[in-house]
This record gives structure tokens, sequence and C-alpha cells, in this order.
């Protein structure tokens, strides 16, 4: 049996929420545990700068980022677990793919078309106003980064099913040019989980300000699901699963037949602040752990620095590896 690579990374801007947990941080340590899988992990901290241009926050939550991969038991030994920005063979490669890349591709990128779309609806004279190259051309670094270890499986959020097409034709165009097989084609691994919802009963995302952060205090934590969205019905009342964000977090931490249990509960009557205790003990169970990790390791950044510097060597003797084969089908050699 072939062992799969599978590569992700996580852009670091933010800090992590419950969304982000189940939705990309657990299935993916589940997925690193996998004997049959070699696992590369990262923080994509130049994908980060491309949104965010506060410095403080960037930096910030690179140690956020990283400390609660750990926490949510990452085995750093295991995982090639290491930072974009210590790899620099990631950026030359970004250059090489950039020349095989066809601008026409770039053009039809989701996040680039949402922006020329923003500003037609502000009627600004310029489609491109205020867009930047690192936008533009933000499909091909992801590409680097995935076609640099040679990926097999890439599992990411839904939004990110284009840049995958996108990475498969430049690695062809590459191959096909070349006439060498150096890329693989990867696959994106999109999660049948539903997408957690947030406080307002939205998709729980940073950018709407809904979240709960994953490794917040206990308090915290009881005073947000306390702020989970419910209706007006009374205790006694059956109440219904259906559109229940209450519900739908819960599911998404207990088992089969605590979320009958639940359910049940539901049809009952039971009361909204009595359900949100127990969700509340639930999630807290699953995080207790973890939090007092995260703890630990954001008062040690140190630790965190050494755990990347000891996964950039090994990603980098790889990248480097890679990128001699890649400079030489290029005609990039020393001359003798
Ligand atoms: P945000 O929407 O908060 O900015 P990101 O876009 O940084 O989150 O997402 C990082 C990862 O977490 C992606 O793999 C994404 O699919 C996943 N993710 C984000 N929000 C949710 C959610 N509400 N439910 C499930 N997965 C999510
Ligand atoms: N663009 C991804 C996101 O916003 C993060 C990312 C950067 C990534 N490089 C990657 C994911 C390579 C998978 C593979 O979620």
């Amino acid at each position: 049996m072939s062992s799969k690579r599978v590569l992700t990374g996580v852009t670091t801007t933010g800090t992590p929420h419950l969304g982000n947990y189940v939705g990309a941080i657990r299935p993916a340590i589940i997925a690193s545990q996998n004997p049959e899988n070699e696992a590369y992990l990262f923080l994509a901290n130049y994908h980060g700068i491309i949104k965010c241009h506060d410095p403080e926050q960037i930096h910030q939550s690179t140690l956020a980022v990283a400390a609660t991969w750990l926490a949510c038991g990452l085995d750093y030994e295991k995982v090639t677990f290491y930072r974009q920005s210590d790899i620099p063979e990631i950026l030359e490669l970004n250059w090489i793919l950039s020349c095989v890349c066809a601008k026409g591709l770039m053009n039809r990128a989701h996040a680039y078309k949402a922006a020329v779309q923003d500003n037609a609806e502000r009627n600004e004279e310029d489609p491109d106003h205020g867009i930047e190259m690192g936008l533009y051309c933000y499909p091909i670094l992801m590409s680097a980064d995935i076609l640099i270890f040679n990926a097999d499986l890439v599992p990411v959020g839904r939004d990110q099913i284009q840049h995958l097409e996108m990475t498969r034709d430049i690695a062809q165009r590459f191959n096909h040019r070349f006439q060498k097989e150096l890329f693989r084609l990867p696959s994106a691994v999109v999660s049948d989980d539903a997408v957690l919802l947030g406080l307002d009963g939205r998709k729980m995302s940073k950018s709407y300000g809904n979240t709960i952060p994953l490794f917040e205090s206990e308090k915290k934590l009881q005073k947000s699901v306390n702020k989970i969205i419910t209706n007006m019905k009374e205790p006694g009342e059956p109440k219904d699963t259906e559109d229940s964000t209450l519900f739908e977090i819960y599911k998404a931490f207990a088992n089969p037949e605590e979320v009958a249990t639940m359910a049940q509960a539901y049809k009952d009557g039971i009361a909204w602040g009595e359900a949100k205790k127990i969700v509340f003990a639930k999630i807290n169970r699953e995080l207790a752990e973890g939090r007092e990790k995260f703890a630990e390791l954001t008062a040690k950044p140190q630790q965190i620095e050494d755990i990347l510097q000891a996964g950039a060597q090994k990603a980098r003797k790889e990248a480097q590896e890679r990128l001699q084969q890649i400079r030489d089908a290029v005609g990039i050699r020393p001359l003798r």
C-alpha cells in the first residue's frame, strides 16, 4: 500500500474558533494520525499578509494558530509541521509557476472576481481599484505550497476547491511544457460535515464577528454558549431541532446517542437555559485539556519557535531537492 501525502495550510489571521476546529483542525489531526498518510501541515503566513496588514496581528496569530494545532494533539514528530516563510523554496517555485500560469486563469479566481464585483457595485471607474497583486496571484502561491511537496490530498474548505483545480491546471501545463512528469496532480478533500453555525445562526466566521473562540476561558465559553440565538419558546413547549443553531453546535461534539437524547429533550420541551448548560458541558469536556495546553504553549513562544525550526529543517531539505529538479527542468542549472 503506498502512503498518501496529505498537506494543508492555515492562514495566520485571527484566533481559531469552534468552526475552524470542527471543519479543519479536528479532521486534519485525525487524518494525520492515520499511519497510511504522510502529513504536511503549515502556517500560511505569506497568505496572511494578503488581507491582513497589521503586523502585530500576523505575528500574534502565527503563535495562536501554531499553539492551537499543538494543543489539539498534532504530533510534531510524526507530522511535518512548519511555517511557510521558513521555506524560501516555496517563493522560488511561486515565480517559476507564475511563468507557466495563464493570466486568464487568475482572472477567473473567485477572490479576485469578488473584488472586481465589489468595485462595480461601488461604481468605481477602475475595476481593479485597490486590488493588489498578492490577492490576484494568490492561487499561484497556493499551488507552490502544494506542488513543492508533491501532495496527493489537500483537505480544504469548499471555498478552496477552485484553487485546487487551478493547481492541477498549472501542474499539468508545467509537465506538458517541459515534457516531464514532475508534478503529481493533487485532489481536494472536502469534509461532508455541515458548516458550523455561529452565535447569530449564520456560518461561524471571523468575518461575521459571530465566533466562539476555541480556547477562551471556561467562563467566557459559558457566556458565549449562553449567547447562541434561540427562539421565544417557553420551558415545557416542544422545540424544533431543525433550525436550532444550539442543536447543530451540540451535534458537532456529541455522539449519536447523545444527539438522540437531546432531540428527545427538545420534543419534551427542555428549557433553553437547561439545553445550553448541557451544550456548554459537552464542548467544555472536549476542549478543557487543549485549553490548558494552549495556555502553557502560548506562554512559551520559544518552545513553539524551536518546534517550527525543527519542522522547517525537515521540510526544507526536501523542498531544496525538489526545487533542484524543477530548476533543472526549466534550464536554470550550473555551467559546466
Ligand atoms: P473564517 O471564515 O473564520 O475566516 P477561515 O476561512 O480562516 O475561517 O477557515 C479556516 C478553515 O476552517 C477552513 O478550512 C474552513 O473551511 C474552516 N472553517 C471556517 N469556518 C468554518 C465553519 N463555520 N464550519 C466549518 N468549517 C469552517
Ligand atoms: N488558502 C487557504 C485558506 O484560506 C490556506 C492555504 C494556503 C492552503 N496554502 C494552502 C490550504 C495550501 C491548502 C494547501 O484556507
